[in-house]
């Protein structure tokens, strides 16, 4: 994928995630914003360290995880995504993703390049489609969703909305030639 350089000039680095990044991530979660983590969980409060400890060392077989970092000062995370297998139903070749920027770096392209590399790694597991459960009124996951040019369906409830999004499809050509 092409490489991404925040305002500042600093270069993301998207790299799988590593049980040692636990402590990086917890970090993160502390400088978030209440909104940021109410968009995230669809809840007040964000994960304790023992649940981030486990989605640090996700099994291979039951999805995929994937931190932003940038180097300075030494590797900070600034972001993450995962998505995770939806076991139940192995002919349906679902997964459900998530996706996090901490907000002083949002609006710079962050959740967009974490959105279409996650898409390329899940499609080359042969997963389908995404589910997820998002707020109604998370704008930025709903513009990084437009802007994908994926086919995606959408239904609200009670201040939610359930979303699917088929990834069968290729992204907008201007989106490809990012993701590519
Ligand atoms: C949703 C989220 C991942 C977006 O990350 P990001 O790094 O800001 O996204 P990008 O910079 O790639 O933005 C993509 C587009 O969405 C727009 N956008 C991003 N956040 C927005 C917001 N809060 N309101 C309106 N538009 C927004 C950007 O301006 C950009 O559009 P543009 O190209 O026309 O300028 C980030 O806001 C976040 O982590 N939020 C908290 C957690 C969350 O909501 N996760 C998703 C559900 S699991």
């Amino acid at each position: 994928m092409k490489p991404l350089t925040l305002q500042h000039g600093a270069a993301v680095t998207v790299r799988h995630i590593r049980p040692e990044d636990s402590d990086l991530v917890f970090e993160m979660h502390t400088r978030l914003s209440p909104t940021s983590i109410y968009n995230r969980y669809l809840r007040g409060y964000a994960p304790r360290i023992e649940a981030i400890r486990g989605m640090c060392q996700i099994n291979p077989k039951d999805g995929a995880a994937f931190v932003a970092t940038i180097p300075a000062p030494g590797e900070t995370v600034i972001g993450m995504a995962y998505y995770i297998i939806d076991a139940d139903n192995p002919m349906q070749a679902a997964a459900e993703p998530a996706l996090l920027v901490e907000d002083r770096f949002q609006m710079q392209g962050v959740g967009s390049y974490l959105f279409r590399y996650m898409v390329n790694h899940a499609r080359m597991r042969g997963i389908s489609r995404f589910t997820a459960l998002i707020s109604a009124s998370n704008e930025g996951i709903s513009r990084i969703l437009q802007q994908s040019g994926l086919t995606y369906s959408s239904q609200y409830a009670h201040g939610t909305r359930d979303i699917c999004i088929l990834l069968n499809a290729a992204f907008k050509p201007e989106v490809e030639k990012l993701a590519s």
